[in-house]
């Protein structure tokens, strides 16, 4: 297939593009490097010399650009991972994630259906629930996005079942929990320069001595130990259930959203403690007050995803903090 891979110069766009190529597929890559740069392109460049193709752009900003990427390219389907990420970034400046996550995918699926093109894979978020009283969450619980980010992810879903409602495009968003973990082409390893990153990022930041101690918000929850769990995932995980859902939508029609999960609550002292365990590495950490906004438990029902593609996690935690650190310790 021809498959337009938006995002492509980041942590997870990366990995996928590497495997679509790996499999056969012609990766189209679109990347402005708001939140990345150039390495893991020429990395994919050097890898498959003809068959990725790759495009600076802003999709938010730049859709004639975009009209002649789908001229040239005349994409199959698209995986739409470009966004701003940053949860804690998106309180201080929402103007910024709502224009660029929400614009980048209007303009995409106007382009779509001025093409022809009916599929799309979207990377939504777990994020979109907000605060959730059942766990595991299943995918019919009412969202509650509780920060710009999240509001952008959920109103990016709503244009694409509203456009698949409308029988001009098929669609399925899937909401990733915590993605962890690396590549196993060891190739890429994820940007740590924004302010704010994921636990995993900041537990890395201490690791390599960016940061002299991980800050801990909130030791008082109700779970395990006190600290918040998440649904942590390892990213090779999460690229299987891609490739499980390119099967998928290709003899799917309409619209519909999937949780991309392990389904097992970790917290995130426990996290901690398997990094410094099993990379035999010193970790200085620090309880500190809860963070607003944060959420004390939150984890997938994979129940639906597991029936309809088959698919489920294959990686334990112990996996997951060894390979978080590879791409890093390769550096030293
Ligand atoms: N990593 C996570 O923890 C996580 C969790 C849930 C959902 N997601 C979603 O998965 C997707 C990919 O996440 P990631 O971890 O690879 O993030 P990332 O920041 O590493 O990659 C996203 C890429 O999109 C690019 N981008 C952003 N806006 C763009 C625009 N307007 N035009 C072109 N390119 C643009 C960035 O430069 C970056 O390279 C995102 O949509 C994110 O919301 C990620």
């Amino acid at each position: 297939m021809n498959i337009l891979v938006t995002g492509s110069a980041g942590f997870i766009g990366a990995p996928l593009a590497y495997d679509l190529l790996k499999m056969g597929h012609r990766v189209i890559g679109i990347d402005s490097y708001i939140n990345s740069n150039p390495e893991k392109t020429l990395k994919l460049e050097i890898n498959f010399k003809n068959k990725f193709k790759f495009f600076k752009l802003d999709l938010s900003s730049n859709i004639e650009i975009l009209d002649s990427v789908f001229n040239e390219h005349k994409p199959d389907l698209v995986i739409h991972l470009a966004a701003l990420k940053s949860v804690q970034e998106s309180i201080i400046n929402p103007d910024l994630y709502l224009i660029n996550n929400i614009e980048s995918t209007r303009n995409i699926i106007k382009i779509m259906k001025l093409h022809g093109c009916k599929k799309i894979i979207y990377s939504s978020s777990a994020a979109v629930y907000g605060n959730q009283d059942i766990q595991p969450i299943m995918e019919n619980a009412v969202c509650r996005p509780i920060s710009p980010y999240a509001e952008s992810k959920l109103a990016c879903e709503e244009l694409i079942k509203d456009t698949a409602n409308q029988g001009q495009i098929d669609g399925i968003s899937l909401r990733y929990f915590n993605p962890i973990g690396s590549h196993s082409s060891n190739l890429f390893k994820e940007q740590l320069i924004r302010k704010t990153g994921t636990i995993m990022q900041e537990i890395v930041k201490v690791a390599l001595k960016k940061n002299k101690f991980l800050k801990i918000y909130g030791n008082s929850y109700s779970t395990k130990d006190g600290t918040c769990e998440r649904d942590f995932i390892h990213i090779d995980d999460l690229l299987g259930a891609h490739l499980k859902s390119i099967d998928f939508i290709n003899s799917f029609e309409g619209y519909d959203v999937y949780n991309v999960g392990t389904g097992n609550p970790i917290t995130i002292l426990n996290l901690i403690k398997s990094f410094i365990k099993y990379n035999k590495l010193l970790i200085n950490y620090k309880f500190i007050n809860d963070r607003p906004g944060d959420i004390a438990s939150n984890y997938a029902d994979i129940t639906k995803i597991n029936k309809k593609m088959r698919w489920k996690s294959k990686k334990g935690l112990k996996e997951m903090v060894i390979d978080s650190w590879i791409p890093y310790s390769l550096e030293e």
